[in-house]
């Protein structure tokens, strides 16, 4: 029952442990062993995505932060330009729609007031199509898109989103799989992100039993007022997901930037009452990454790391590491999101905040 908290302390923690079950349940039907099944994304989705030449994706908070990662993911295998903007700036300016422009909107509840002023000012302007990613079905955005993937987390209660987040990234990936396989995907590739795509519940599981390690990490945060999360790539996002959450719920303040921007601003507040937290899975960016902690250790910033074993991050005085399973370059924002998600809802409850129910946000922003 979703509104039962169960064996656990709050629907938050209920809901990133579920996790491994509600990425496999918005796979299900929608990929075989080595393919995606295009048809599965709606009838019509075959005609649709053919000759889209631009995606434009829309959305608020957490669901922003999918669209972001999501960026990295169309343009590197798509090869289709995309672009990313927050609903309520998109929705006040005025914006070119390039020809054939597939609108998609990503949200959990399908009832978020900016999102839908934004389709509904977009659809009369003219693009290729509407496509929703959401986790409510017959919310107003699935009833008012033409193809719509539901992610199947399932209700999410409490206000931080977690599951719906990497729910929504799942089916964004089996998305941009389908849309790259009408821009030239081999067949090859396909099965090598489908084949990461089944290794994910299993890899989301190896995280979550990392927990008791991360509720140990989670207590050097509890004391500091502000802290900056790092990521590169499509793990800059992940960094921004990461920093939300902290402010959400525990309320510290926390900045995510793309780890090379650092020496641009940030590394001017870094000291030792500035927790830095970095997303480091081993990929082409990974030595980079390290000479950018370099620089943090350089001014006494304590680093939290996150990082694949073989991308060789040594722990020392003042570097915490905690290792992750080795995880598929594209599918690695999905699983470097949980270790986060689980830091803050450590931070939280030493905190003693309403962890389900922070102050001053809502769970649906339905109202301007
Ligand atoms: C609120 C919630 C967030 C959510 C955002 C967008 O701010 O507290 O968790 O990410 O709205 O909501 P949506 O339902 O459109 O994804």
């Amino acid at each position: 029952d979703s509104a039962d908290k169960g064996e656990y302390r709050h629907f938050m923690l209920k809901e990133i442990y579920e996790q491994p079950r509600v990425i496999k349940a918005t796979m299900e039907g929608r990929i075989t062993k080595t393919r995606v099944l295009e048809q599965a994304l709606g009838t019509d989705a075959a005609n649709l995505l053919e000759n889209v030449r631009h995606v434009q994706i829309i959305a608020c908070g957490t669901s922003f932060h999918a669209g972001m990662v999501a960026r990295y993911w169309i343009e590197d295998l798509a090869g289709v330009p995309c672009s990313v903007e927050v609903a309520s700036e998109f929705r006040y300016r005025k914006h070119v729609i390039q020809p054939d422009t597939l609108f998609l909107c990503i949200s959990q509840s399908g009832e978020t007031a900016d999102t839908l002023a934004a389709l509904r000012q977009a659809k009369k302007a003219g693009f290729r199509a509407a496509m929703a990613i959401c986790n409510v079905p017959g919310s107003s955005l699935v009833r008012e898109s033409d193809l719509v993937i539901m992610t199947q987390a399932g209700p999410e209660i409490g206000v931080a989103s977690t599951k719906a987040f990497t729910t929504q990234l799942t089916a964004l990936l089996i998305f941009t799989v389908a849309l790259a396989r009408h821009n030239g995907l081999s067949e090859e590739k396909e099965a090598e992100i489908v084949a990461a795509l089944h290794q994910l519940p299993g890899q989301v599981s190896d995280v979550l039993a990392l927990d008791a390690e991360i509720e140990d990490m989670s207590k050097a945060f509890m004391d500091k007022n502000h802290s900056l999360f790092l990521g590169r790539g499509s793990q800059y996002p992940v960094a921004m997901e990461g920093a939300l959450k902290l402010k959400e719920i525990s309320y510290i303040h926390a900045e995510a930037y793309p780890a090379g921007e650092l020496k641009h601003g940030p590394l001017a507040l870094v000291d030792s009452e500035m927790p830095v937290v970095t997303v480091a899975p081993n990929n082409a960016l990974v030595e980079k990454l390290k000479s950018n902690l370099e620089e943090v250790r350089a001014r006494g910033g304590e680093l939290f790391v996150f990082a694949d074993r073989a991308a060789d991050v040594k722990p020392e005085d003042g570097v915490h590491v905690m290792q992750l399973p080795s995880v598929h370059e594209i599918t690695a924002p999905i699983v470097y999101t949980v270790p986060l998600q689980l830091l803050s809802y450590h931070v939280a409850v030493l905190k003693g905040t309403d962890v389900d129910q922070p102050r001053n946000l809502a769970k649906s922003v339905t109202v301007e």
